[in-house]
């Protein structure tokens, strides 16, 4: 059981965000595309984990078609490890299967390992490289797929929290 709660992200939340982005990402988004992210409902979903009242991660995705496409996550600086971003990427996935997305797709810097780890246990798997992808550190990415398939079915390859 965490003990955060996940809820879906509103404009207020923008300047923790904000916080997160700077902490964790070289080349971070800045407020006003946040805010667009935030806002626009239709193709995006941002979700926020709370604990305590303090936002402790969230994730941001985008449907095209019938994919979901993961735009950023991020757990707040101090509160990796806990299951945080398994939570979010949990919750996403199953509103994707309910809203009957059949494939996930996402770029993750090469030597972003602790991400690829968490990619890999829904299914994520390499099918490419952007070169360069990141304007400031020049890094490649890598192109990650999935199938948006059922969580249950994915659970021995998932971290468990039983002793
Ligand atoms: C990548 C990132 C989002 C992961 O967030 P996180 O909240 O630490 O992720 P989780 O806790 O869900 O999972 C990470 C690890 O914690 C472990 N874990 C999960 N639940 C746990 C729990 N309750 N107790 C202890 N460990 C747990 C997982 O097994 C996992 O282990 P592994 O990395 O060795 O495989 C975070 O490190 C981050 O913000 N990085 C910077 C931004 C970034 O790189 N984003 C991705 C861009 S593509």
């Amino acid at each position: 059981m965490s003990d955060w709660t996940i809820r879906l992200a509103e404009r207020r939340d923008v300047n923790e965000l904000l916080g997160i982005e700077q902490t964790q990402f070289p080349e971070p988004w800045t407020k006003n595309m946040l805010l667009d992210e935030i806002g626009n409902t239709e193709t995006r979903r941002y979700t926020v984990a709370v604990l305590g009242g303090t936002i402790v991660g969230y994730l941001g995705v985008m449907f095209v078609m019938d994919e979901l496409h993961v735009n950023t996550i991020g757990t707040l600086p101090g509160f990796e490890g806990r299951g945080v971003a398994t939570s979010l990427m949990d919750d996403a996935w199953r509103d994707a299967l309910a809203r009957g997305l059949v494939r996930a797709t996402l770029e993750v810097a090469t030597s972003n390992q602790r991400a690829q780890r968490l990619y890999f246990r829904y299914g994520f798997k390499p099918v490419g490289i952007r070169k360069n992808y990141y304007e400031r550190t020049r890094e490649d990415a890598l192109v990650l797929w999935a199938d948006v398939v059922d969580l249950d079915g994915l659970k021995p390859a998932r971290p468990t929290l039983d002793p």
